[in-house]
This record gives structure tokens, sequence and C-alpha cells, in this order.
């Protein structure tokens, strides 16, 4: 067979390590050929394209970023935008796609599956992990790392000088990243999208801290946290999904904290150093696992599903199923989380 395969939306640790076990499994295992095609949708609507075979893969593992490129590019907003998609396929030969990204571009996936007949596997990328149908996306660990370490820097930073730290993290709308970095890094604070906050009870958490002798404290906040009866931050702005850019909440949570408690405070944005570099083991092997079964399902005729992590097995999974709705944070965890809020 000959495959295409492309990364779309934001990129993410592990992309990379996806492409190399696709390539690896379809060539050393069935002789199959690969087409890249380069920026996500954009890429498979014009035919921007590359081949893809052992030795251009090879050394890929612990590269950050996609070597073929993202875009968040939506084919559906595109006049006609969907048979252009159909037709580059027809145009280089290829018998199945490979698109790996988030909800954005595995929706896209799902409809040119249902409404073209293009056959397609889906692998689930995000550092948000968001996605419902597996338990982790890859990428999610790595960006939980990156959180973690600046967390514990801001740690020392912060009980040197005796300040109260905000920290805004990623996440879009689910509070993962928030949740598993704060947790990992001992925030005292963590304010997540699916749970909107009282900044006067942020601020009693951080006094009662003081009043017990901890001269300093730690809040991570995530991008799409909103405080109760206010709205999210973010721009005017939104993408080719409908999708508005957010972020900044820190800079009114670091002004509102220093003026409430009269505690000194600063606010970091970790912004998309969060997304950047090379993989963490995690994220290596569950990104070679998702390449190689997506594959497998490739050679199954196994099209309109996705690969997916449930519990320690990979799985297949319909689109459908996974798509029907964003994969919020588990109350739970948040529970056990607050047990450590100052
Ligand atoms: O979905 C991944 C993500 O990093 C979100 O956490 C964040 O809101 C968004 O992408 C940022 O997107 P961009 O790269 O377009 O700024």
């Amino acid at each position: 067979m000959r495959i295409g395969i492309l990364t779309g939306g934001g990129d993410c640790p592990g992309l990379n390590a996806v492409i190399r076990g696709i390539v690896r499994r379809g060539v050393r295992g069935g002789g199959h050929e690969f087409l890249g095609f380069r920026n996500g949708w954009a890429g498979a609507m014009v035919g921007n394209a590359t081949d893809l075979d052992v030795e251009t893969t090879s050394g890929i593992l612990p590269r950050g970023g996609t070597i073929l490129g993202t875009s968040r590019t939506n084919p559906y907003k595109e006049e006609g935008g969907a048979e252009q998609v159909k037709r580059t396929l027809e145009q280089h030969g290829v018998d199945a796609l490979i698109p790996i990204g988030g909800e954005d571009t595995l929706g896209v996936a799902r409809r040119l599956h249902s409404e073209q007949g293009i056959p397609v596997v889906g692998v689930p990328k995000t550092i948000d992990n968001d996605l419902g149908g597996t338990d982790f996306t890859f990428g999610f660990q790595t960006a939980v790392q990156i959180v973690t370490d600046a967390i514990d820097r801001l740690h020392t930073t912060a009980e040197s000088h005796n300040r109260v730290m905000v920290l805004e993290v990623m996440g879009r709308h689910a509070g993962w990243i928030a949740t598993y970095g704060g947790m990992a890094g001992g925030a005292d604070a963590i304010l997540v999208p699916e749970r909107p906050f009282d900044v006067d009870e942020v601020c009693e958490r951080v006094k009662r801290r003081h009043r017990n002798g901890h001269l300093f404290s730690i809040v991570v906040v995530s991008e799409g946290a909103k405080p109760i009866g206010g709205g999210e931050t973010a721009s005017e702005q939104t993408d080719e999904f409908g999708h508005v850019r957010l972020g900044g909440i820190a800079v009114a949570l670091e002004r509102e904290v220093e003026q409430r408690t009269g505690f000194e405070s600063r606010m970091t944005i970790l912004g998309h150093v969060q997304r950047g570099g090379t993989p963490i083991a995690y994220d290596r092997v569950l990104a070679t696992r998702f390449g190689v079964a997506a594959m497998d399902a490739v050679a199954d005729g196994a099209f309109g599903q996705m690969v997916g992590l449930h519990a320690s097995d990979i799985v297949r999974v319909d689109l459908d199923d996974a798509l029907a709705e964003p994969k919020l944070l588990d109350p739970g965890l948040y529970e056990t989380a607050e047990v450590f809020f100052g």
C-alpha cells in the first residue's frame, strides 16, 4: 500500500516518534510505501508532500516538533477543500491516510472518512490530554515534566524572596497539565477551567500559609481557568476551528493576589516552552506504540478508527466515540491535589 501521513494542529513532543514507528513497521512488516504531507491538511489539499522511508525517518525519535511541519488549516473552511484532499490523495496514489492530531485534525479525518470515503486511521496527539478514547495522549507527560521543573525552579526563588509565584500553564479548556504539573511540583493552589475559582479563597489559602510560617506560595493557573462570574482571558482572534487564543490570566491574578494579601507576587507564563524540545521516555514509548499500532490498523483495514491507550493496552476506538466529548479533568484527581493546598 501507499500510505499518507500528516501532523496537524499544535506541535507536540513525540510526533516524530509516531512517524518513525509507522514507517518502520510498514516498511519492515509489509513493504509499504509512505508519503508525508507537509503542514497538516494544508499539504494534503495541494499535494505538498515528501517520500518517507526508513532512512529519512532515522534518528528522529528524540526530536521535538514534527519533521513534516504542521498547521491549523481546516479543509472544511475552504470552498471544495474536502474534495481537494480526496483528489490529491488519488493523484498521489495514496491508499490510506494516517492523520496525527487532536480533536480538530481528527475531526476533519472523521468527516473525510464518513463523507468522502477516505480510508483513515487516526493517532491522538495533544499536550492538553483532553481527547476522549485514550487515557493519555503522547506529549502530555513531557509538558507535565516541563511544568514540574519550572515549579521546582520557582520554589527556590519564591522562598528566597518570600513571594507568591503565579505560574500560568497551557491546557486549553482542560486542567490536566495544571493538575498533574501542580501536584508533581507541590503547588499550594491549582486553578483549572473545570472549576471557576474565587480569588478571595485563593488569597485566604496564601494568607493561611503565611500564618503557619510559610512565607512563600506557588499558585498554578491553567490558561483556561476563570474566576467565578468572570470570563476567561482570551484574545478576539479565533483559528480556523473557531478556537480563541487563550493566555494572560496570570497577569490579573498576580495583581489581585498582591493587592488582596499584601504579599509581593510575581507571575510566569510558561507558554510554548511546554510544547518544545525532546519528548521524555514515556512519550517516546507511547508515541512509538501508537505509530506501530496505527500501521497495523491500516493493514487490517480498521478505517474510521483511532489508536488509544486503555490502562496499559493499545486499543482501537471509533473516531465517532473518541470525538463525542472532550475529556475533562477527573474530579477525583483534583480532590487529591486539593489535600495539599495551603
Ligand atoms: O492544544 C495545544 C495548545 O498548546 C493549547 O494548550 C494552547 O491553548 C494552544 O495549543 C496554543 O496554540 P498556538 O500554538 O496556536 O498558540
